[in-house]
């Protein structure tokens, strides 16, 4: 319900449970302004482990973090550390040191886990092991990119991931939210909003979808969820291009591969968006390195106009996620009347997909008119720049804010967390730094 002033201080454990990686990390947010010293370790998320049960999940996470502490802080005596968890997944979030998951994403499919809380099962996973760990904020990949990027850059006002999956956060003011309209909340009070428009167009009423996109959905774990998601998310680009090539092998116009053995290409999730990216940097005119991937990989030898194909291909699926992106960062400035704000962005689409924030930067401009000398990305009046660490000092700095406006309610002795906020807010007023 804040924005952090640069002048939060303290020492924070922050995890993040991703979809790739699972990260640990020690935040020390400083007395100097705006500083933070990080120390963090990355644990791999076994794949099994994402279709496993929520016992070993949760018991997983939990040895991740014994062992982070064993190893940070081995012979320390320490109390309770504050935990902010950034739990990238829907949540209804009642409370901030809660969230009942909606469902799962990404390719996660544990059984048990969706409808429930999931803060409870995660204690007692943490109490099992004697860990001195009070979880303080559940927080969503997206709010802990804004708080961490307006951290360090008050223009920024929305923050993005354009990962394995995609979504964004901005902040809202409560008088505009509906839901929170029975709680009689001052309406100028703040509060980040998780947009999930990774869940747009699940009705599939306003995106055109191609028929690879049609099998995507039907294939997963999850059919009917995550429509847009499903469209431009690093997890299923590769898997977009491997099977249009499928169909352009079987197909009788256009037999690619012809008299190929295609059974490494046949493997649903084979490629991966790291793929797609190679074919897209391949800097030869004779595309020598798209044709060395195709053999070394899938075993296929390739012509000339079969890779000139594979390389168009992997540019449309990667423009498709760039533009769409771009429609989803163009709705929130639109919706708040924003013509000009800094966009923070992570993940690894942003970051390593070739191209994908000029193209993200084209679909800006085209979207939101502006003049010509406009869309390149750097100096256009709405601009997506790399975010800071939100998992792990945004997860710190969201758990931070918690803590000092339970603090600010506390000592006017209140106990409803909304009259908190109201507190916070009076707090801040009287406070000149904030
Ligand atoms: C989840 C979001 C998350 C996004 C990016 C989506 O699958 O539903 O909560 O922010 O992935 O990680």
């Amino acid at each position: 319900m804040a924005f952090p002033d640069g002048n939060e201080t303290g020492t924070f454990l922050a995890l993040d449970m991703g979809g790739t990686n699972l990260r640990v990390c020690e935040v020390t947010l400083t007395e100097e302004k705006g500083e933070f010293d990080i120390i963090q370790s990355k644990y791999r998320m076994p794949e099994e482990l994402k279709t496993g049960t929520a016992d070993e999940l949760w018991g997983y996470v939990a040895d991740c973090l014994q062992q982070f502490i064993e190893y940070h802080h081995d012979e320390d005596k320490i109390e309770q550390l504050p935990l902010g968890f950034t739990f990238s997944y829907p949540a209804t979030q009642h409370y901030i040191d809660h969230g009942i998951l909606q469902r799962w994403t990404k390719g996660f499919d544990i059984e048990g886990v969706e409808g429930k809380d999931v803060v409870p099962p995660f204690e007692a996973a943490l109490a099992e092991r004697g860990l001195p760990i009070k979880l303080t904020a559940l927080v969503n990949d997206t709010t802990g990119t804004m708080i961490a990027s307006a951290y360090t850059d008050p223009l920024m006002k929305i923050g993005c991931i354009f990962g394995t999956g995609c979504n964004a956060a901005y902040m809202e003011d409560c008088g505009s939210i509906p839901k929170l309209g029975d709680m009689k909340l001052d309406p100028s009070l703040p509060m980040a909003i998780n947009c999930e428009y990774g869940a747009f167009d699940n009705e599939h009423k306003v995106l055109p979808r191609t028929p690879y996109d049609v099998v995507i959905d039907k294939e997963s774990p999850r059919p009917g969820q995550q429509a847009f998601e499903k469209m431009i998310a690093g997890l299923y680009l590769g898997e977009i291009f491997r099977l249009v090539l499928v169909d352009l092998h079987q197909s009788h116009e256009c037999e690619i591969f012809a008299g190929q053995d295609i059974s490494k290409l046949k493997k649903a999730y084979s490629l991966d968006a790291g793929f797609l990216s190679a074919i897209e940097e391949d800097p030869f005119e004779n595309l020598s390195e798209v044709a060395d991937l195709f053999q070394n990989k899938l075993s296929i030898v390739c012509t000339k106009p079969e890779l000139e194909l594979i390389r168009r291909l992997a540019e449309l699926i990667g423009t498709r996620a760039a533009r769409l992106s771009a429609c989803g960062v163009a709705a929130i400035c639109k919706h708040k009347g924003w013509e000009t704000c800094h966009v923070g962005a992570d993940g690894s689409v942003f970051n390593k997909y070739p191209h994908f924030k000029v193209r993200g930067a084209q679909a800006l401009k085209e979207i939101l008119d502006w003049p010509e000398h406009f869309g390149k990305g750097k100096g256009d009046p709405i601009e997506i720049l790399p975010a800071e660490d939100g998992s792990g000092v945004g997860a710190a700095l969201i758990a931070a804010l918690t803590l000092k406006r339970v603090e600010v309610g506390q000592n006017a002795g209140i106990k409803d967390p909304e009259a908190m906020a109201q507190a916070a807010k009076l707090a801040k007023k009287a406070n000149p730094f904030n």
